[in-house]
C-alpha cells in the first residue's frame, strides 16, 4: 500500500502538497475540514483547490463527506505522503522498498538511503478514529482529537526514547523523525518469537535482554510493552525495539510496568525453553535487581 504511496508521491506536484498540508492543518480543529476553509489553509485559489482535491481523491490520499457540509480529511496515505516528502526533501531517504513488518499499530518498510534503513509509520488512533468517525461524524468537534495527533505523538515519544537510549542501550539507531513516522537503522536479527535458540544459549539471551532493560531503567526508561515480539536476536546480540509506550522511571507506575516487562519475558522463556530456564526465579527479585542496576544473571535469582 505504502509502496504505492511512494510512487504516488513521485507523481505529485508541489500544489498537491499544499492541499494536503492545508487539510492537515484544518484537521487540528475538526475531523472534517470544511471545503470553504481549504483555500485559506492551503494558500491555493478555490479553482486550484478543486483541481487538487480531484487529484488527491483519485489517489486515495483524501476522502470527502457531503452530508451536512462538504468536508475533507486526510487518509493515512495522505499523511504518509507528507512525511515521505519531508524525508525525501532533506535527503533522509531516496526510495521506499519492501514491507519489513506490520504491527498492530504500525507499518514498517525498508527504505533506501546511503544504506538500507527502516521507516515506521505509526497508526495509533487511526483504527479507532475510523470507528468513531463513522458513528459520530456530525457531532460537535470541540472535543475532537485527531488520529493525526495521536499517531504523531506516538512517533515523537518513540523517537525521543530511541534518541535518549542509543547507543547506551541496544536499540535501533534513530535517524530522523517527521509527523507520525520515524526512520531508524534496520534490525539485522530475527524476532525473539521466531528465533530458535540453542537450549544452551537461551538463558544467556534472557540475561542479555534483562541487562539491556536494566541499563534502560538506569537511563530513565521502562519499555512497558516488552514481549518476544519486540526483541530482535542476532549473532551480535539483542536489540530492543518498539518504544512508543515507554514511560519515565519517575512515573507512578514505572515499577509495576517494569515488573510486568520482566514477567512477560520470564514467562516466555519458561514456556519456550522450559528445561533451560530455572523454574524458581522470583519475578520480584529480578525486578529489584534490574531497577537497582545490580542484575547480572537470572540463575543468581533461582532459589
Ligand atoms: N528497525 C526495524 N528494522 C526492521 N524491521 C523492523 C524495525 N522496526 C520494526 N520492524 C518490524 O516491524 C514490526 C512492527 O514493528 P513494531 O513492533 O515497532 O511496531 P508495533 O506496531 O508497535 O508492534 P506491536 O504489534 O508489537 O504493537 C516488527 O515486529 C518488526 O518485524
Ligand atoms: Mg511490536
Amino acid at each position: 500500500m505504502v509502496q504505492n504511496v511512494a510512487s504516488v508521491v513521485a507523481d505529485l506536484e508541489p500544489e498537491d502538497f499544499y492541499l494536503l498540508s492545508g487539510i492537515e492543518q484544518g484537521m487540528r480543529f475538526s475531523r472534517w475540514v470544511n471545503r470553504e476553509k481549504i483555500p485559506e489553509y492551503s494558500g491555493l485559489t478555490p479553482e486550484e483547490v478543486a483541481y487538487r482535491l480531484d487529484r488527491c481523491m483519485q489517489r486515495d490520499l483524501v476522502t470527502r463527506k457531503t452530508i451536512q457540509y462538504e468536508g475533507y480529511q486526510l487518509e493515512f496515505e495522505g499523511y504518509d505522503a507528507l512525511a515521505l516528502r519531508a524525508f525525501s526533501e532533506r535527503d533522509t531517504i531516496e526510495a521506499v522498498g519492501a514491507p519489513l513488518g506490520v504491527g498492530k499499530e504500525s507499518d514498517v518498510y525498508e527504505v533506501q538511503s546511503y544504506k538500507p534503513l527502516a521507516l515506521k509509520f505509526h497508526r495509533e488512533g487511526y483504527t479507532n478514529f475510523r470507528k468513531v468517525s463513522r458513528g459520530r461524524d456530525y457531532t460537535a468537534d470541540h472535543r475532537h482529537v485527531s488520529w493525526l495527533y495521536t499517531a504523531r505523538k506516538a512517533a515523537e515519544r518513540e523517537y525521543e526514547a530511541l534518541s535518549e537510549l542509543f547507543p547506551v542501550v541496544s536499540v535501533p539507531r534513530p535517524v530522523d523523525h517527521n509527523r507520525h513516522a520515524i526512520v531508524m537503522d534496520k534490525l539485522d536479527g530475527v524476532e525473539l518469537a521466531r528465533a530458535k535458540l540453542d537450549p544452551s544459549q537461551a538463558v544467556g539471551v534472557l540475561d542479555l535482554i534483562l541487562r539491556e532493560i536494566a541499563t534502560a531503567y538506569g537511563a530513565g526508561f521502562v519499555h512497558a510493552d516488552m514481549s518476544e515480539y519486540n526483541v530482535s536476536v542476532s549473532e551480535g546480540g539483542v536489540t530492543i525495539f518498539d518504544w512508543p509506550q515507554a514511560v519515565s522511571t519517575e512515573h507512578d507506575n514505572a515499577r509495576e510496568l517494569l515488573e510486568r516487562d520482566v514477567k512477560n519475558l520470564l514467562g516466555y522463556f519458561r514456556r519456550k525453553y522450559p528445561t533451560d530456564t530455572p523454574e524458581s526465579i522470583d519475578v520480584g527479585d529480578v525486578t529489584t535487581a534490574v531497577a537497582e542496576s545490580s542484575f547480572d544473571t537470572v540463575r543468581a535469582h533461582a532459589k
